[in-house]
Order: C-alpha cells, then structure tokens, then sequence
C-alpha cells in the first residue's frame, strides 16, 4: 500500500504491557513465532505501511522491547509509558509524543502478530472513504474468550466495546470480538483519550472506551470485519501463542508451496518467516527451518531435519540432521544421522554421512566423511575419503588444533588424527592408525602393532563354549559323544 499524500499516516504500535497470562519473565511481546519476537512481525506490517511516523509504546521490560524496536525498526520513536495503566494510556502517550501530527493514526498491539496488508489495507481504505474519526477491525470467532466483544445497536452500528472481564453473560455470549486494531483521525483524539476513565474491572483506561465516546459524540464508528482469526489472533497466553505460531506456520508453508516447493506434511514442517527455498526443493515431513536458512533449487530436505542458520546448495540431499551455522554445497549429500555444528563447510558433491558429527570442519568438494566419525577444527581437500570411524583428537584439555588434511587422501577405518596434524595430497593410512606426525604427500602411513594368532586360545581358555564348539567343528575335530 501506497501513503495517501494528502493523509499522512502515524503507526503506534502498543507494546508496554507486562503480559501477565503469559507468566513468563519474558515480556509478551518478545515472545516468538515463526523465528522473530511478535513485536518484530507487527514492526514488518507497520513498516510496509511506509507510514510517516511509527512509535511504539513500552514500559514494562522497557530495555528489552526497546533493543528489540531498534533492531527491527531502527527508525521508530520509542515512547515510555508512565505508570497509569491501560491502553487508552498507552495511546494518550504516544499521541502527545507525535508532537502535532495530523493525520491518521493506525494502532497495532504487539500481541496481535498475523496482522499484515490483507487487514491493515481495507482498514485504512474505510477510514479514508470519509465520515467517521474512528475505525476498528472486528471478527467473528468461535471462541471469544478474553477478547472483548463488540456491542452493535439496534441498527447494526457499533455502539460500544465491553471488555472480557466486564462483561455481563449475555454480552459474553456475543462472538464479535476487537481484534485491538484501529484507526483514528488526529484532530480530537489527545482530548477523547484524555477524558477516559478507568472504573471497570481492571482499573485500567481502555483505549476501548473511545468508541462509546465517539458514539455519544453522535459519530458513527467504522467498522471493517475480518473473516475470522488468521490475521486477528490476539496472543494472551501460551496457548494462544501456539495457535498463533500454527496460523503464521500454515501461511509460511502455502506461500513456499505456491512459490513452487513441495511439502509433503504442512503439519509437522516448520518453517521460520526468515527463510528463503527454491524452486522444486522438497521438505520431508517433520522438519524445521530457521533463522537464516537458505535452500536452494532441487534440494531434498528431511524427514526429520533442523535447519539453523544453514545454507543447502542446488539439488543436495539432506537426510535425517541437525545443523547450525553450517554451509551444504550443491549436490551434496548429508545424512541420514548426521551433526553439523558451526563452521561446517561442505563442498559440492561432498558427503557427510550416518552418525557423522562436524565442528569447524571444511570439507571439499566430492570429499567423503561416510560413516561414524567426529571431524573438528579440520580442512579436507578433494576428493578424499576419510574411513569410518575416525576422530580428530582436536583438544589437548587445555587448547583446540586443527587437522589438515590434502586432497585425493584415503584414511582407513579406525583412525585418530592426533591435532596438530598435516596429512598430505594423495597420502593412504592404515585401518587402526593414530597419526600423530605429519604424512608427506603420497605416503601410507601405519602404526600398528603386527597382529599375532595365537593358536588353540579359545579351546585352552574357554572351553565347552558354543565358539570353542564351533570352532572344532569348522577344523573337523569329532564330537565328543555324551552318550559314551
Ligand atoms: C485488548 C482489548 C480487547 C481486544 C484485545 C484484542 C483493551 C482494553 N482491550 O485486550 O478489547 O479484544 O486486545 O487482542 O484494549 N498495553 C500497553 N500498555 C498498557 C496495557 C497494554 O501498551 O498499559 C499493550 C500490551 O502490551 C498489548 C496491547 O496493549 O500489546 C493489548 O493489551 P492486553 O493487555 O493484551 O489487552 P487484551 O486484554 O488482550
Ligand atoms: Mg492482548
């Protein structure tokens, strides 16, 4: 949406309450959905507004939500609300911060996160079609519990809000609820917001109260209705914080599958707003994406997969894994049962396999790390291999080294790299080997000891034993017959 020039836009967004259904030590408004605090998500909405002005109000947590608006929209005014509670308050502060603005006012509360253009568009579009200094947004929901409910007159015009708490039972039975989002035209409001009072049952100066003021202004109040909760949601408690997330959750998925990416199982696939996917990737059910994750075209992710702050090249494979801060190059293949922490760096066509644990580890492209390993503060070239069950010895109790390995290396099973190590281009080890001094290129190295046989062990030391038996057998020896 477009500013209207001739009515400039001011967005307050409320964000001062304690919050207190969430019983949290954290402020409500920072609690988070889709990857971001709610307040993050009603700042991308305001933003897309272009508004003029933008305030948010806070108080309680003050420093928290205000490092929180900073990061999120670092143009915003921060107002303090004093100690007078309510969201009538809140307003009143904000408008007397805007220092004269005129024009018209949207209100958001941080708790009302899925709000975006498909609301705030038609919302402003009726205020400005003219004749009313206040608009609200309503809906009408299954279960209005806590939210308060709109009063409408004989003549289907809204003529009052009634709070929750305030509520009579036949008023409680009324479905439509506030969805907490408003507009109102500069010229008056400090004074109505001014004259509201706080005796109803929480003390507070209901910023809901203004409508029955306009109304015995003998104004008419606007009314626009969303069609049910998905944009509306108010989040109060963490009940309705899950059911937020969940809407929020459904829409992230929809627009990736209209943008071309196949998700098998829209229930158990999350996704954080952050994140970005190609065309014809396809998630497996049971994954999570988040923060900065980026998945490129073609790629297969999950089942069962957590994607942090990881990016997956063109046409990779990811299988079964938990990655954080890690870099999958094209074509790769990850999985299944594989750990990737921060600082891994696998190249195209590389491979980190089943019950692989990665830490700071570059690996090249097409290098191998199949099977059960752990590979830490490392660099792999090309091409290499490392055989199954290998470990970096990367910590001496007191620091961490590095393990350097070249390209077309073939590790055998079973190694340790004791770190500092360098092991050259094209070098070979030896299963069981633990290298503690750097090979030179084109080298096998091998330390173990040579293997002794002892013959007869078994039937001398563990005789009557089904592997003593059996043993016999395969060398032809009779029986012995317990008949005899
Ligand atoms: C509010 C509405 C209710 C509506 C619901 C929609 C009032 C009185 N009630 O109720 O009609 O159905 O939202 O979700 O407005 N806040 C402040 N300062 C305060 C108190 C609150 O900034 O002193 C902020 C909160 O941080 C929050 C928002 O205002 O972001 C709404 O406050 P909340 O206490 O959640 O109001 P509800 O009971 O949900
Ligand atoms: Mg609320």
């Amino acid at each position: 949406m477009t500013p209207s020039p001739d009515r400039p836009l001011a967005v307050v967004v409320l964000a001062a309450g304690q919050g207190t259904r969430m019983r949290s030590s954290r402020p409500k408004v920072l609690h988070e959905i889709a990857g971001l605090p709610m307040l993050a998500h009603v700042l991308v909405a305001a933003r897309a507004l272009q508004p003029a002005r933008l305030a948010v109000v806070v108080r309680h947590e003050r420093d928290a939500v205000a490092a929180a608006v900073l990061e999120h929209a670092p143009e915003a005014l921060v107002v303090d609300q004093d100690e007078v509670p309510g969201t009538g308050r809140a307003l009143e502060v904000a408008v007397a911060a805007l220092d004269g603005f005129a024009g018209d006012v949207l209100v958001l509360s941080g708790d009302v996160p899925l709000v975006d253009d498909r609301v705030l568009g038609p919302l402003l579009d009726a205020h400005r079609a003219g004749g009313v200094t206040t608009t609200m947004v309503t809906a009408v929901v299954a279960d209005p519990t806590g939210y308060g409910r709109v009063i409408r007159g004989d003549g289907g015009d809204v003529e009052r809000i009634v709070e929750h708490k305030d509520a009579t039972d036949e008023e409680r039975a009324v479905a439509e609820i506030n969805a907490g989002l408003y507009v109102f035209s500069s010229t008056g409001l400090a004074s109505r917001l001014a004259a509201l009072g706080s005796s109803n049952a929480q003390g507070e100066r209901y910023l809901t109260d203004v409508v029955a003021a306009a109304r015995a202004a003998g104004e008419r109040v606007g009314a626009l209705t969303a069609p049910d909760l998905d944009v509306v949601a108010g989040v109060n408690d963490r009940a309705q914080l899950a059911a937020a997330a969940r809407r929020m959750n459904d829409a992230i998925v929809r627009r990736h599958q209209l943008a071309g990416v196949t998700i098998l199982d829209p229930l158990t696939t999350w996704i954080d707003a952050t994140v970005t996917i190609g065309e014809d990737a396809e998630i497996r059910p049971n994954t999570q994406l988040q923060r900065a994750t980026a998945i490129e075209r073609g790629a297969i992710v999950g089942p069962d997969t957590t994607l942090v702050d990881t990016e997956v090249g063109e046409g990779a494979r990811v299988n079964r894994t938990d990655a954080t801060l890690a870099v999958i190059g094209a074509g790769a293949d990850v999985g299944p049962w594989a750990y990737l922490r921060p600082g891994t760096r696998l190249g195209p066509e590389g491979k980190i396999g089943t019950f692989v644990e990665t830490k700071n580890a570059v690996i090249g492209a097409g290098s191998k790390v199949p099977h059960l390993s752990y590979i830490g503060d490392t660099e792999v070239g090309e091409r290499s291999n490392i055989g199954a069950n290998t470990i970096t010895a990367n910590y001496d109790g007191v620091h961490k080294h590095r393990t350097t390995v070249g390209s077309a290396v073939r590790t055998g099973s079973h190694n340790v790299f004791v770190a500092p190590v360098t092991i050259g281009d094209g070098v070979y080890t030896g299963a069981g080997t633990v290298v503690r001094k750097d090979v030179p290129a084109g080298a096998l190295a091998v330390n173990v000891a040579p293997q002794r046989n002892i013959e007869g062990w078994v039937e001398a030391h563990r005789p009557g034993t089904d592997a003593a038996e059996t043993a016999a057998r395969s060398q032809g020896v009779p029986e012995e017959d317990p008949a005899k």
